[in-house]
């Protein structure tokens, strides 16, 4: 653990969340399969390679993957796609019976610090919000293309924002004059609703911009998608490690642990990062990990 703490200290570049026990529940040693089917800029997937693990890793964003190809060069083999595929992305690169799954959801900081992609309300920038470039639909088309009730809705249900009418309203108030285009526009709307009070640590927009976010890279349905092909893709003892950031990713993890007759839960209550990881890296702050084992194939 100790090893890996220091990794986490002495990179600039990256901090894997919850690094030292994703690597214990792993049991990495030499030779072992592990899917990481969100590679992201491979802080993860290095440290099982470093143990003599194989690594097939996956990612929607090829901005993303290209700094995890610098970062792993040809130690693993490297997809671009939607972890949603996993069962034919690991086919066709004959990975299956695997040791171990993991799935560190949401956005990495590298998304969240890239001004032009429009995920934080920290800079001005077009509202996209897309994990790939090949999706459709982006955050600007949902502020302006829903009703008041759609967009109600949507920050109800995905952002879990009690303001959620007052807030659709001002949005519809707000473009009647004039396109809703950029994320201090429509951080500036939230503000003016979410009037922020004292001792409270976040953006009064956070939960709106969760919602959008989630909305555009359909993540929820992606992630109940992907967890019964994950589990078929494991071999006998393999596990399933995943980290989630809000409540509602984390309900569908537990749901699916408890209701599979596939998998033994390891973690009765899920794991989250120490004190020191929090002071190291903020983001480690709302990671909840869960663990499961395949008891038969
Ligand atoms: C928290 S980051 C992972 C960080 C990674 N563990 C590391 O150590 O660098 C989450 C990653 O998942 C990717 N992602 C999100 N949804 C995805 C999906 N449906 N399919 C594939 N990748 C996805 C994001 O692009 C992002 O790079």
């Amino acid at each position: 653990m100790e090893s890996v703490l220091r990794y986490s200290r002495s990179s600039i570049v990256h901090n894997p969340v919850l690094v030292g026990q994703v690597i214990d529940f792993l049991i990495v040693s030499t030779g072992k399969k592990y899917l990481d089917l969100t590679v992201g800029a491979g802080g993860h997937s290095l440290e099982i390679i470093k143990r003599g693990g194989r690594v097939l890793g996956i990612d929607l964003d090829p901005e993303i993957l290209a700094r995890a190809r610098q970062v792993l060069g040809n130690q693993a083999t490297l997809v671009e796609g939607n972890y949603k595929d996993a069962d034919l992305i690991a086919k066709e690169n004959g990975f299956e019976k695997l040791d171990g799954i993991l799935l560190d959801l949401g956005l990495s900081s590298f998304q969240l610090d890239s001004p032009e992609r429009g995920f934080s309300f920290r800079f001005d920038a077009p509202l996209d919000m897309r994990m790939s470039p090949e999706l459709g639909v982006r955050a600007v088309d949902l502020v302006n293309g829903l009703n008041v009730g759609e967009l109600e809705e949507l920050f109800m249900k995905l952002g879990e924002e009690k303001q959620a009418r007052r807030i659709a309203k001002e949005i519809v108030g707000s473009r009647v004059d004039h396109k809703i285009t950029t994320t201090t526009e429509l951080a500036e709307i939230v503000k003016k609703v979410k009037k922020v009070s004292f001792g409270k640590h976040i953006h009064p927009a956070t939960q709106v911009f969760q919602a959008l976010r989630i909305a555009v890279n359909d993540e929820l349905n992606n992630l109940r998608e992907v967890l019964p092909k994950a589990s078929s893709l494991l071999g006998k003892d393999g596990r399933l490690v995943v980290i989630s950031f809000h409540s509602l990713e984390d309900r569908i993890v537990k749901d699916f642990f408890k209701s599979s007759s596939e998998l033994k839960v390891l973690t009765e209550k899920p794991i989250t990062a120490s004190e020191e990881e929090v002071g190291l890296n903020p983001r480690s702050r709302s990671a909840k990990m869960r663990v499961a084992e395949k008891l038969s194939t």
